[in-house]
């Protein structure tokens, strides 16, 4: 990482126990727009191990009071922390798209979803519903509460830089945990700007710590003794490095990872529709979602006249700055993720895949200054091609043929991966037996495979999580967990399964 001795860029620190402080390390790094190098954003901590153990002891600490706090009144700051992101909805995009390139309609819908998240969780603090049943004994009362667990390690990814430290800290909070959040070195600026939200909330010190850096930061966080809860979103091979650190002081580890999610377009679907549908979640955020859809599987009896139009509308997508006026795709995150989608591109071109549209950097112009590529289209692949087997995380698509709804489902299923899918078709048997079989976490019929709204669970099968769930309901799981509750008002000792009168 690099310093910087420009005096007006800003510098930020890290927040623990209520201050915003400095690294230990007395190291910074640089945050730069990924449309334009030139554009340095901030200057954030490149903190240490050793800030990370600060801020877990912080949280410790405020575990104690913050616990005791009741739900409603946990969840009232949460709801002014969704109010203040609402008025701050403009500003916190433009700095999203400054940050990480998407582009500022997608940036706002970002911070959109950070505060859907926040008000829905605040909603549950409310409820939390248990469970309470009539006891086998009599006199005896039964229930199940929902309690906190304690620390909580978030590691969140750049792509999302609001929504998913929200879809984290909230449930967290509402259910009584405190947190330490080490966003992605890429986007930092997002994260401060949402603590800086709770802390204006109401949030006591040492509830919501912020610690940023690299990989040793985190990887305190997945083994410190004081932390219960693991909660991280990013690549499968840093989840396993996570679940591994993690695993020998038993943390309740949640992860979401990669995707290599697939929209299946079956010989009656509504065409144009299934164009749009795949130009938005192929190239919409630069293919750098989680749930994008990198493959599309269409029927041999459309193929022709699917790939057509997608070409020609993969062709009339605006690259360019997201700030700028009708760009539709932004940058790549960042260099390395560009040389990702490059060595990709070789890979398509070498394994024996049609290129029929882009495959290129743009470097012209005003796009030298960032790192743009061009929305990308492999046609005819094989399914057990790299292209259409591996996440790459940036605007290539690997369209592939099929004869047969059963065989769609298989190129479907065969991947390492289960987050999303989807399938256009007209025919309700064709939808329910997709629906049924394709074996993910989130699927859509006639919309592509981006677009989860907050309120449901949002996870994947196979190499993509690890069971759990979060949004809904379901992030509860995750940042609680259960106690089953007996009282005996009889006044005498009565036997569960041996007293049976
Ligand atoms: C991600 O890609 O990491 O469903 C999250 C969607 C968004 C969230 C994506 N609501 O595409």
């Amino acid at each position: 990482m690099t310093t910087t001795t420009a005096v007006d860029v800003r510098t930020f620190r890290n927040f623990i126990d209520g201050n915003w402080v400095p690294s230990r390390s007395g190291r910074t790094f640089e945050n730069r727009n990924p449309a334009d190098h030139d554009d340095v954003l901030g200057v954030f901590q490149d903190s240490t191990p050793d800030d990370a153990a600060d801020a877990i002891a912080a949280a410790a600490r405020a575990y104690e009071s913050w616990r005791l706090v009741p739900a409603p009144r946990r969840a009232e700051v949460v709801l002014s922390a969704a109010r203040l992101i609402a008025e701050r909805k403009e500003e916190f995009a433009r700095d999203m798209t400054r940050e990480m390139g998407k582009v500022l309609e997608e940036t706002r819908g970002d911070v959109q979803e950070a505060i859907d998240m926040t008000s829905f969780m605040a909603g549950e603090g409310r409820r939390q519903y248990g469970q309470t049943v009539p006891s086998e004994l009599r006199d005896k009362f039964a229930m199940s509460v929902r309690q906190p667990l304690g620390v909580c390690s978030l590691i969140t990814p750049w792509n999302f830089p609001m929504a998913i430290p929200s879809w984290k800290i909230a449930p967290a909070l509402v259910c009584g945990n405190t947190v330490v959040l080490k966003p992605a070195t890429l986007t930092p600026l997002s994260a401060v700007n949402f603590v800086r939200v709770l802390e204006e909330a109401g949030v006591p010190p040492g509830v919501v710590n912020l610690v940023t850096g690299s990989a040793d930061v985190g990887m305190r966080m997945c083994t410190h003794e004081a932390v219960k809860v693991v909660s991280f979103t990013g690549s499968t091979a840093v989840g396993r490095l996570v679940n591994q650190n993690a695993a020998p002081s038993f943390k309740k580890v949640h992860l979401e990872m990669g995707g290599k999610n697939i929209v299946v377009v079956m010989e009656d679907a509504q065409i144009e529709l299934a164009v749009e549908g795949c130009l938005w979640g192929g190239f919409g955020t630069t293919g750098q979602r989680c749930t994008a859809a990198s493959r599309v599987v269409v029927h041999e009896k459309v193929y022709d006249a699917f790939l057509d139009a997608f070409t020609r509308g993969a062709k009339s997508l605006r690259v360019g700055n997201g700030l700028g006026d009708g760009a539709q795709v932004g940058p790549l995150v960042s260099e390395a993720q560009l040389e990702t989608v490059m060595k990709y591109v070789d890979i398509g071109v070498q394994e024996g895949a049609r290129l029929v549209t882009g495959g290129h950097r743009l470097d012209q112009g005003e796009f030298g200054r960032g790192w743009f590529h061009e929305p990308t289209i492999f046609a005819d692949a094989d399914p057990r091609m790299r292209i259409a087997q591996e996440e790459i995380f940036g605007p290539v698509v690997s369209v592939m043929r099929c004869r047969s709804l059963d065989e769609a489902i298989s190129i479907a299923n065969d991947v390492p991966y289960g987050l999303s899918a989807s399938i256009y078709t007209r025919d309700i048997n064709v939808a329910f037996r997709a629906m049924r079989d394709l074996y993910t976490g989130i699927f859509y019929v006639n919309a592509p495979t981006i677009g989860a709204e907050v309120h449901l669970p949002f996870g994947g099968t196979k190499a993509t999580g690890n069971g759990h769930r979060e949004a809904g309901t379901a992030a509860l799981d995750v940042f609680s967990e259960w106690k089953s509750i007996y009282v005996d008002f009889s006044g005498r000792l009565q036997r569960a399964q041996i007293d049976t009168e």
